[in-house]
């Protein structure tokens, strides 16, 4: 198991460069594979979740290399292979991803099943009612998904939530499917906008993406490209959170500020100053927050990806604040672990009420997930004593050299492994 161990009580201070989004790097890895030619992709972290994925589409065939030290070339060959492999895909939830892409690329596909996560169940219903509106036949057959191209062709699909992964997915096939695709009710963040711009770089005609209606005429053919991603909006958010946390007074760098609006909305709500100038962000935070309340929602609503963060930051507040989780039904476990630090949280459906405390105290804690892991590190920053956080894994899964970034920042923090 790896553990990162934070003393706490030191205010952060300093610069932090923001690396590129895990969640825009995965999705156009996965579309790499409908292009022809060589893609190279800037900007990607080197993070686990990045690590899976080029393993899995090296599985596949795929050759992928690092270039430099955040660039990807991907060239995928003729006969890529259609069938992910279970022992890769259960790592990696984002996975899944390459249903549109190969099956755009082949015709067919067969995708193995990610399986369950720690943040709740995480159907595919929208992904695979998408598909077969393109007139692909999909089915489920010991755990993976077969997909198959019968009568492929631009449709008009409504989505009853705006899942970020099935609009992922369903844009990418529509991309190569003959005729016009409507995509209703869609994900709106900023990853799918990149997705966008990528596969229209591709050669892809893709418009709308932002908006709640994607509209797509498919294309015979798209061509590998040089792109850049995005900065990453939840490392951004995470940092954020930990100067406001220890009260220190941090300078984000490469980030885009409409992408964290809502996340600088609540931390302003918290009592925190923040300052932004073009791709910089400041924030500085001088007494204990100021209970809010926050409801997780896609986007632009408040991130799910950042709410644990958000309620440690409000474990310490000056009052009561209550949280309410509506797209991810477990998220709110990391609660149970911030009590093992003192904190005041009690757990009820999606709403968590924090009553904020004086001080939280260094214990052992475990991360339960990515996001968990990051809110455990953040309240580490501001407990008495040492915070150690077990299954660190999970934080190295998203966060690029966490370690030096928060060391840098002067927190005193270290890896260890058991
Ligand atoms: C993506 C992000 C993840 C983020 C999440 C929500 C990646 C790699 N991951 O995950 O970090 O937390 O968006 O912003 O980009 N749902 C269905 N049926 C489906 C698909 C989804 O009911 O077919 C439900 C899920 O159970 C969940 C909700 O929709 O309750 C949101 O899921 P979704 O937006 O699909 O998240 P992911 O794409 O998996």
């Amino acid at each position: 198991m790896e553990i990162i161990k934070v003393k706490g009580g030191k205010p952060l201070t300093g610069r932090v460069r923001i690396s590129g989004a895990k969640n825009a790097a995965l999705v156009l890895m996965a579309a790499s594979v409908l292009a022809h030619g060589e893609s190279v992709i800037e900007n990607v972290p080197r993070i686990q979740d990045v690590e899976i994925l080029i393993s899995l589409l090296q599985s596949i065939g795929v050759e992928v290399e690092w270039r430099q030290d955040s660039t990807l070339a991907i060239h995928v060959p003729d006969n890529v292979c259609q069938r992910t492999p279970y022992d890769l895909s259960k790592r990696l939830r984002a996975s899944n991803l390459l249903l549109g892409s190969i099956i755009g690329r082949l015709g067919f596909a067969e995708i193995s099943l990610p399986g369950g996560c720690d943040i709740g169940s995480r159907p595919m219903d929208l992904h695979l009612k998408g598909l077969q509106m393109l007139g692909f036949e999909t089915q489920v057959e010991h755990g993976y998904i077969l997909g198959k191209a019968v009568r492929p062709k631009g449709s008009k699909i409504y989505l009853d939530f705006p899942s970020v992964g099935a609009t992922e997915n369903i844009m990418m096939a529509a991309c190569v499917v003959p005729g016009s695709t409507i995509i209703e009710n869609v994900a709106k963040e900023p990853e799918i906008v990149d997705l966008a711009n990528f596969l229209n770089a591709m050669g892809a005609k893709v418009r709308g993406a932002g908006t709640d209606i994607i509209r797509i005429e498919g294309v015979p053919i798209l061509k590998g490209v040089r792109y850049g991603v995005i900065p990453d909006r939840i490392e951004a958010g995470t940092y954020m959170t930990a100067a406001a946390i220890s009260g220190g007074d941090v300078t984000l760098e490469n980030v885009i500020p409409t992408h964290v609006q809502p996340v600088v909305a609540k931390l302003r709500e918290s009592g925190a100053k923040i300052v932004e100038v073009d791709d910089e962000i400041r924030v500085t935070a001088e007494q204990k927050a100021v209970p809010l309340d926050i409801k997780t929602m896609p986007y632009p609503g408040f991130p799910t990806d950042m709410q644990s963060q958000m309620m440690a930051l409000l474990s310490l507040a000056n009052g009561t604040s209550v949280i309410v989780e509506n797209v991810f039904e477990n998220r709110l476990q990391v609660a149970d672990e911030l009590r093992r630090m003192g904190a005041r949280i009690k757990v009820e459906g999606h709403t968590a009420v924090v009553e904020g405390v004086e001080r939280l105290y260094g214990t052992c804690v475990k991360a339960t997930d990515l996001r968990a892991g990051a809110a455990l590190l953040v309240a580490g920053l501001a407990a008495d004593g040492t915070t150690e956080v077990g299954h660190a894994q999970h934080i190295y899964r998203g966060y690029e050299n966490v370690i030096e970034k928060f060391t840098n920042l002067g927190a005193d923090l270290e890896a260890v492994e058991n």
